[in-house]
């Protein structure tokens, strides 16, 4: 492991799931992914930055035809609370009219983000099937529901840093997922 590495595994509380756990699982989604999109293409949706690391890991692991679209969406705005608002482009810049879409987050927490998205695609841009695929979901009541077809890992309510997840730009790089110290934040 590099000295860098260390030292900011050392501001974790403590390690939620590590990087084999991560890796087992993502290749486990793969395969349930590719029975369900089998002989069609993949016309995957990724929202950034957060999925980056699970999408990269994820898509890679798939035996079947995909093309790659991203969507920069933001709701919390560098603390560790939705700001109950989803910010994201005026039109979406995809054209996904009868393709078999799979949509993909890092987290699903209120529920805010992906039901937002969830609906606009279906609305504005009419695609064949729509499924929505996320590493983690948290146990917690949500603001609003959404039908997820692939879960990772199911957490509790804490904030959750590694493996594309950030707390203010930092964490994003590490290879597994951990609990942030509150004792030991970073400065910004
Ligand atoms: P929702 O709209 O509340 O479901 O929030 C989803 C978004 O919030 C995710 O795409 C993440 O980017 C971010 N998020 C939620 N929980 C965490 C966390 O524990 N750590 C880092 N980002 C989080
Ligand atoms: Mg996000």
């Amino acid at each position: 492991m590099s000295k860098a590495v260390a030292g900011v595994l050392s501001s974790l509380d403590r390690v939620l799931l590590n990087a084999e756990t991560i890796q087992r699982r993502v290749a486990d989604m793969a395969r349930e992914i590719e029975r369900d999109f089998a002989g069609g293409e993949l016309s995957v949706v990724t929202l950034m930055d957060g999925a980056l690391f699970f999408v990269a890991d994820l898509l890679r692991s798939i035996d079947l035809p995909v093309r790659l679209h991203t969507l920069t969406v933001s709701s919390y705005h560098g603390g560790t609370n939705s700001t109950g608002r989803v910010q994201m482009a005026q039109t979406l810049p995809f054209d996904l009219t009868t393709r078999h879409v799979l949509l993909i987050d890092d987290i699903l927490d209120t529920g805010l983000t992906l039901a937002t998205v969830r609906e606009r695609i279906l609305a504005e841009c009419k695609p064949d099937t729509l499924r929505v695929a996320v590493l983690l979901s948290k146990r917690r009541q949500r603001e609003r529901e959404v039908p997820v077809d692939y879960v990772g890992f199911e957490i509790e309510d804490e904030f959750v840093v590694g493996y594309g997840m950030d707390y203010q730009g930092h964490y994003r790089n590490l290879p597994c997922i951990g609990i942030l110290n509150p004792g030991r934040l970073p400065q910004s």
